[in-house]
């Protein structure tokens, strides 16, 4: 219980890296045909039962995509000047540099009222310029995403240190 917990915060420590450094989460789906799909999403809030939320406003393919399938892969990769300067400098990383998570998409609802509070959270220092009220001032419904299972970016020689699993399952969502 407490490994998955801990390999839990790990995983959300290098995506919110990743989303400070990036602004963003690569989401990626498929159509109907199998056709691959990969949207940028910045409003992914992640909590700490291996679920997230995210705030879908003007997707248009994923929206579609999750109709019919909703399986979605969820990547964020830190290229914060930081970490790579750091990383480079003593020729590891510490911690890996994105992550790949798996899950599946709910369908489309209303935002709660302290889901809203998150959003706004997060643009409050954007939403005094026109461009961040135009474009954050109306969100208003959400997407949950529950995961499945995780697998790190790996840039091989300067990870050597790390654990080595590729693909990790997650057995208990409840925990
Ligand atoms: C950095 C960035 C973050 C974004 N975040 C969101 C978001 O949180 N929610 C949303 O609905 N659209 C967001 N968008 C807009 C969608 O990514 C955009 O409308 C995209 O073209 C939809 O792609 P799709 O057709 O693959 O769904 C964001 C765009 C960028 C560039």
């Amino acid at each position: 219980m407490t490994d998955l917990y801990e390999q839990w915060r790990e995983i959300r420590d290098i995506l919110d890296r990743g989303r400070k450094a990036t602004g963003h989460f690569a989401i990626a789906s498929v159509d109907s045909d199998g056709v691959p799909n990969i949207t940028p999403v910045g409003t992914v809030f992640l909590r700490e039962d291996r679920t997230a939320f995210y705030f879908d406003q003007y997707t248009s393919a994923l929206a579609r995509n999750l109709d019919t399938n909703p399986r979605v892969c969820l990547m964020a990769v830190d290229r914060g000047t930081l970490f790579w300067f750091r990383s480079l400098l003593v020729g590891r990383f510490a911690a890996a540099p994105g992550v790949r998570l798996y899950g599946t998409a709910g369908t489309l609802r209303p935002a709660t009222d302290l889901e809203l509070a998150q959003v706004r959270r997060r643009v409050r220092p954007m939403r005094f310029l026109r461009g961040g009220r135009l474009l954050w001032s109306n969100f208003s419904h959400v997407r949950d995403i529950t995961f499945t299972s995780s697998r790190l970016v790996r840039y091989p020689m300067m990870m050597a240190h790390l654990p080595q699993t590729d693909s990790v399952p997650f057995h208990d969502p409840e925990v």
